[in-house]
């Protein structure tokens, strides 16, 4: 049996890991320490229960003595680092709890292991989830791979690449078993609907407007977040210590076009709007992000090689499709978003049981 820590598990990317690891690898001991701000929600883990294999922990990973104290606790094998603030529209209107988090928080954690696996660190590992993002704008050609240099353009990429070059360091300095995967922009379920395809999909459902930035031109490579997770847990497992992979779905489109698709795919499904329009005339053109990176593209190549790892979602028009029938299908999962009364769910599912850090003791 591993002990595994996650960081962020009420996120995005962090509930699909956490039903992933239950699902995969059940015998494991997971632990979710998650501060639940506005984007963590306790409702994508509905029906994960709190035993020996599951723990719910709410704190900050900014805190050096909640996280030196769950290490001494629970005797991590493995960390899946992926608390973050991650909101690049965010970060331009309020950096400080970027780096706070995202490097203030890595930092207290590769300080934790370092200081709990001490000299022989011998078969953990402590896998740092970061961006793509950290390497900047790529014109029309080319694309990242772990040798790209560093070029953060957003305060959220230049905190994540202050993050990773932490991590490095613990890496290269003390020896810590690090593994730093940059990924692509992911989609799928239990996204915070203020990313592009979730605000999307729920605006052009609602026939309220869908806001474009700029020219629309600017391309992402889309990962759906189910390959995410599958990287992740092969960095974990068969991730050399130090190295750093690059993770991407291989499925680049434009922003406008990814529109007018998910677009199309309300349509089929909804029919089109009362007013008989199409949805695709919702598209209004609004002012550029400040900085807005132009295009991102990812040769996963080494992650294939060394991790044995491939996408299993090729097909981006289906895996929208997918993602289109999941948020139809979860419209309560949405709405408590919306409404904001996920943020009373906590209390209720923890609040009379005076949970948090001290949930479920270890089996
Ligand atoms: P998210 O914003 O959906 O979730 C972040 C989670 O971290 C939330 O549950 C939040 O409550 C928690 N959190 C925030 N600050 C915390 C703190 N100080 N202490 C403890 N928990 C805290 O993010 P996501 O999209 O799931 O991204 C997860 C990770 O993957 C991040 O590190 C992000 O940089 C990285 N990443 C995301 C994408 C993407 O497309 N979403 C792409 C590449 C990399
Ligand atoms: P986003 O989902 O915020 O991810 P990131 O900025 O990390 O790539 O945005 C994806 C792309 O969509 C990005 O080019 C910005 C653009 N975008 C819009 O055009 N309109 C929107 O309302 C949002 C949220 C994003």
């Amino acid at each position: 049996m591993k002990r595994v820590l996650v960081t962020g598990g009420c996120g995005f990317i962090g509930a699909n890991l956490v039903r992933a690891l239950r699902a995969q690898r059940p015998d494991w001991r997971v632990v979710n320490l998650d501060k639940l701000t506005y984007a963590g929600n306790l409702r994508s883990l509905a029906g994960i229960e709190e035993g020996p294999r599951y723990r719910f922990v709410r704190g900050d990973v900014s805190d050096p003595e909640l996280v030196a104290a769950l290490f001494a606790e629970e005797d991590f094998d493995a960390v899946l680092h992926l608390a973050a603030e991650s909101h690049v529209d965010r970060s331009i209107l309020g950096p400080r709890a970027f780096v706070e988090t995202n490097v203030l928080g890595t930092l207290t954690l590769l300080e934790a292991a370092r200081q709990a696996w001490g000299e022989d660190p011998a078969g953990r590992r402590f896998v740092h989830v970061s961006t793509d993002e950290v390497y900047g704008s790529l014109g029309p050609e080319g694309r990242f791979d772990e040798r790209t240099p560093y070029a953060p353009r957003s305060p959220y990429s230049a905190s994540k690449a202050g993050a990773d070059h932490l991590a490095r360091a613990y890496a290269h300095t003390y020896g810590l078993p690090v593994v730093v995967t940059n990924c692509s922009n992911n989609y799928g379920p239990y996204q915070f609907p203020e990313k592009l395809i979730p605000l999307v999909i729920n605006n052009a459902r609602r026939g309220e407007e869908l806001p474009v930035y700029g020219d629309g031109k600017q391309v992402r490579d889309w990962l759906h977040v189910s390959d995410h997770c599958s990287a992740l847990l092969a960095a974990l497992e068969r991730g050399r210590p130090g190295a750093t992979y690059c993770i991407g779905g291989g499925s680049e489109r434009e922003n406008l076009a990814l529109v007018e698709r998910i677009c199309e795919l309300l349509d089929e499904r909804l029919g089109p709007l009362p007013s008989g329009a199409p949805r695709r005339s919702l598209i209004r053109f609004v002012r550029d992000r400040p900085g807005h990176d132009r295009r991102y593209a990812i040769d996963s190549s080494l992650a294939r090689r060394e991790l044995g790892w491939e996408p299993e979602v090729r097909d981006l028009d289906a895996g929208l499709a997918r993602t289109v029938d999941w948020y139809l299908a979860n419209d309560d999962w949405l709405e408590s978003v919306l409404d904001g009364s996920y943020a009373d769910y906590y209390q209720r599912l923890y609040g009379e049981r005076g949970a948090g850090r001290r949930s479920a003791p270890r089996a």
